[in-house]
């Protein structure tokens, strides 16, 4: 029987991941199809009651149910749990178990670039759902040296009490960020600001960032904000959104299928769409 796979969000679409995973089904011979579905915040746990009864094989979630999800899962990869969000659900036997791959998507998306992130100092600006997913991941990997900037400090300072790894990190104000940007190697973007429409904006600015610095920005619209932009003009390499985003879609593949997908024929699907 074919195999029913999702993505369940408000508003969902303009998702692009039905596009990629069917693209992927068919690519691998895989007898199996990816759903939009659009559930609404107040009907996440009907909507997860009738995934369970069909017998969903898994699904992503995306806005706003990331959080929400958690406790209407059977099991959650520890991981996932520590995060407090959810993006990939995959039914074992059954169960429906929740895991996080934005967090691993995006340091995956670094690590093709800077292998070895042991020996840098990393800044990450903003403290939501995807900095939190991002700084989980690098410290269950062991990394110590991340650093955290938010327009509100409390929130970074407890995204940094919140973590169940034990890393060195300091909140900086923005303006203490801006000043000392040159003791950081990598500096990972997580906020919003740039994103299109509203795309002459920045978190902050880039005045003295290192030449041979690493700028990633979870942004893929448009695909160079104006923080990449900066950030190119110092000399820096850069990344944008599109590996992370093509990274978490693929970790889930692998999640439902065993089979880690061709991360290339992704990206290209995905920027052939953004046109
Ligand atoms: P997500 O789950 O996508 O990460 P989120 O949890 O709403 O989204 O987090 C958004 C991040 O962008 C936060 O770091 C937020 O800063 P605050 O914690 O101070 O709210 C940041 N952000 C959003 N809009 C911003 C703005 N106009 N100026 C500065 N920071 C902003």
């Amino acid at each position: 029987m074919k195999k029913l796979y999702a993505v369940i969000g408000d508003p969902i679409a303009h998702s692009m991941s039905p596009a990629m995973h069917n693209d992927l089904f068919g690519f691998y011979d895989i007898d199996a199809h990816y759903h939009a579905l659009h559930v609404r915040k107040g009907d996440l746990q009907k909507a997860i009651i009738g995934l369970k009864a069909i017998q969903i094989s898994g699904f992503n979630v995306t806005v706003p149910h990331k959080v929400d999800i958690l406790p209407m899962l059977d099991r959650l990869d520890p991981l996932a749990e520590a995060i407090g969000a959810v993006n990939t659900v995959v039914n074992e036997d059954g169960e429906l178990v929740g895991y996080n791959t934005d967090g691993e998507g995006s340091v995956k998306g670094i690590m093709n670039i800077i292998p070895d992130l042991f020996n840098h100092r990393i800044l990450i600006v903003g403290a939501g759902g995807a900095a939190r997913a991002i700084y989980f991941t690098l410290a269950s990997m062991g990394i110590k040296n991340i650093d955290v900037t938010n327009r509100t400090s409390e929130k970074a300072a407890e995204l940094i009490a919140q973590c169940p790894y034990t890393v060195n990190s300091s909140v900086l104000l923005r303006e203490d960020a801006e000043n000392d940007l040159d003791e950081y190697d990598i500096i990972i973007q997580t906020t919003s600001i740039g994103m299109a429409p509203n795309v002459e904006c920045q978190p902050l600015s880039l005045h003295n960032l290192k030449e041979n610095s690493f700028v990633s920005d979870i942004i893929y619209n448009p695909l160079e904000t104006l923080f990449l932009r900066s950030a190119k003009d110092k000399g820096a390499r850069t990344q944008n959104g599109i590996d992370m985003f093509v990274l978490q879609g693929a970790l889930a593949f692998k999640k439902w299928t065993g089979i880690f997908p061709d991360q290339k024929r992704m990206e290209k699907l995905v920027l052939n769409r953004l046109g």
